[in-house]
């Protein structure tokens, strides 16, 4: 694997003089890698079948000139007006019902037979066309699949995939029923085809099919980037494939997108102008929120990553976010580097003069003349490029792992207890520990192997699955130690609450713990006491734990349950198993 400094270029916004100065300019900074193409359907294909890559061509030789190479996106998040207006069909409809239009990106419903047919044209197009250009290294297929998609379509054709994505899973509609809980307010079903998808009506949905729904949807994208996998695997096999993803971004499971990609990359996206306080623990700076989000991409496919964006200028569409104070841009690309990634590519090389994002600014400012950004990562380029070949191809090495769940975070999601928990800033909490101590830490999968960890942190496991519980109990036998907390092993997967017995459920044996009664906390905190006669205070919830074995760390020392346990420790085989039934405060 190689590594590159880079930037994402837009040849298709600028008149076709500048491009040289652009290459040229490149080149002095210090970069050798642009992605270009991602948003230019309407140039490639100007009218069906009639496909336009002189202009691309040109610009990749130009650049190659300079020693730069491309990789080039596979335009599908942006299908042209003429598409549209010859297949409207393919607009993705929302959950009121409404049919989304023409004007932004991302304005298409990826289960549609004939906007897959469009995508499919036009990439076979393009690999055929660039197989075999030396300049043209590598592909990253649509762009940030996910973002912009809402609830995600729920057209006819979007929910007949739903019925038959369930039929696969459930067998019969008898075996539905019963797993889902129809029984409840009337809502049995005789077919498949009766089920909606989530369009917003009088109440609220079952829970059960609210989380069915949010895996299809991922399947659906993941299934959608495979069509176009196939496409350029065969046709041009001697090209990297990659996609755009977005941390923490919850519309596709990562780890499913990733499996058949040669690596991930990562948008990083360090001040934005929406307000990032919502999901972020207190105390978090930008430094800590992007070790976060480069340690879970590194997570996704256990390897090393590109950034495939990184803010090179203040963000906005709208509204604007703080500009990077000096210094700033250099941090955050030095964090990717020692974090992982193999490649960084500054987004974008040039603020657009036109379109949403006008005020979206690159390392160049409107006027195209080289500033204090530019310089500033002149430097960093020049400094970090010998590190990063030092390390390209390797990753950190850590002994603690945290187990990020799409499944968890869905479910969590459709009912988070309290209106403010929230399944990734918990993670982001207990990262933060680890960030601030520097202990390298890991993202890893439920499904991932554990045993290479010396402590998971497990937050949140609402679902258990008896695979799961099993695994964590060998884990722990075998000398790991574990940390659970409050509203585990609460339902099984599909979303049902469990009431064979008592909370935690099966993993009581492995806590020593029994929870016969929990609190919501609305609008207050409850003080916590700690053996060295310090206090700290839970917010959110509390579990009111009965031990049963286990040793208490800290007790409540107010509420009705002052006295209580609300933290644990239980030696188990070789290890030992925590958990810990609030959310306490650092
Ligand atoms: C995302 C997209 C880019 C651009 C930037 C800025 O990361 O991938 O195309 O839209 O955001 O908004
Ligand atoms: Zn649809």
């Amino acid at each position: 694997m190689s590594n590159f400094f880079g930037a994402d270029y837009y040849p298709e916004h600028w008149p076709r003089e500048r491009w040289e100065t652009d290459a040229k300019l490149m080149r002095e900074l210090g970069l050798d890698l642009v992605r270009m193409g991602e948003f230019a359907w309407a140039r490639f294909e100007p009218r069906k079948g009639e496909f336009d890559f002189k202009w691309m061509d040109s610009a990749i030789q130009l650049l190659a000139e300079q020693g730069v190479k491309t990789v080039l996106g596979t335009p599908t998040a942006a299908p042209p007006a003429w598409i549209i207006e010859e297949t409207p069909e393919i607009l993705p409809v929302n959950d009121s019902g409404v049919t989304l239009g023409f004007g932004g990106r991302h304005h298409a419903c990826q289960s549609n037979a004939v906007y897959r047919g469009h995508a499919a044209r036009l990439v076979t197009a393009m690999a055929e066309h660039y197989k075999d250009n030396e300049h043209v290294i590598g592909w990253q297929i649509d762009n940030e699949l996910g973002n912009s998609h809402g609830n995600l379509c729920m057209c006819g054709s979007c929910e007949k995939a739903f019925q038959d994505w369930l039929r696969v899973k459930y067998k019969t509609i008898g075996r539905l029923n019963e797993e889902w809980g129809t029984a409840f307010w009337s809502q049995t079903y005789d077919a498949f085809h009766q089920i909606p998808a989530p369009k917003i009506t009088p109440n609220g949905h079952n829970p059960s099919l609210l989380l069915d729904w949010k895996r299809f949807c991922s399947d659906l994208i993941v299934d959608f980037q495979q069509r176009q996998i196939d496409i350029i695997r065969k046709i041009a096999p001697c090209q990297f494939i990659t996609h755009n993803c977005m941390g923490f971004a919850d519309k596709v499971n990562y780890y499913d997108l990733g499996k058949n990609l040669d690596f991930v990359s990562h948008d990083q996206y360090n001040l934005v102008f929406w307000d990032e306080t919502l999901t972020c623990p207190p105390g978090s700076d930008s430094v800590a929120r992007t070790s976060v989000a480069l340690d879970v991409t590194r997570g996704f496919k256990d390897k090393p990553f590109w950034i495939m964006e990184q803010q090179a200028g203040p963000t906005g569409w709208q509204t604007l976010g703080h500009t990077p104070r000096p210094g700033q841009l250099r941090l955050w690309t030095a964090q990717s580097v020692a974090r992982g990634a193999d490649t960084v590519v500054f987004f974008r090389w040039r603020t657009c003069a036109f379109g949403t994002e006008q005020y979206w600014h690159g390392v160049l400012p409107h006027s195209g003349v080289p500033g204090r950004r530019y310089a500033e990562l002149k430097k960093a380029v020049a400094e970090l490029r010998p590190l990063m070949a030092h390390f390209c191809g390797t990753k950190t090495q850590s002994s603690v792992g945290i187990v990020y769940s799409y499944d968890q975070n869905w479910a969590l999601t459709i009912q988070p207890h309290h209106p403010q928990l929230n399944y990734i800033g918990q993670l982001m909490k207990y990262h933060l520990y680890f960030h601030e101590n520097n202990i390298p830490v890991d993202f890893v999968s439920p499904d991932a192997d554990f045993s290479s960890y010396k402590l998971i942190v497990a937050p949140l496991q609402y679902l258990m699955t008896p695979e799961l519980e099993r695994k964590i109990e060998a884990y722990v036998s075998k000398g790991g130690h574990i940390i659970l907390t409050m509203r585990t092993g609460v339902k099984n997967g599909n979303n049902v609450c469990m009431s064979h017995r008592e909370l935690p459920g099966s993993l009581g044996d492995l806590l020593k713990i029994e929870i016969l009664d929990y609190d919501c906390l609305r609008g207050e905190d409850v003080k916590i006491g700690l053996p060295d006669g310090s206090t700290a205070s839970a917010g959110k919830w509390c579990d009111i734990i009965t031990l049963k074995g286990a040793k208490a760390l800290a007790r409540y020392e107010s509420g009705y349950y002052k006295g209580e346990a609300c933290a644990t420790s239980n030696a188990f085989g070789g290890g030992a198993a925590y958990y810990i039934g609030c959310e306490p405060d650092k």
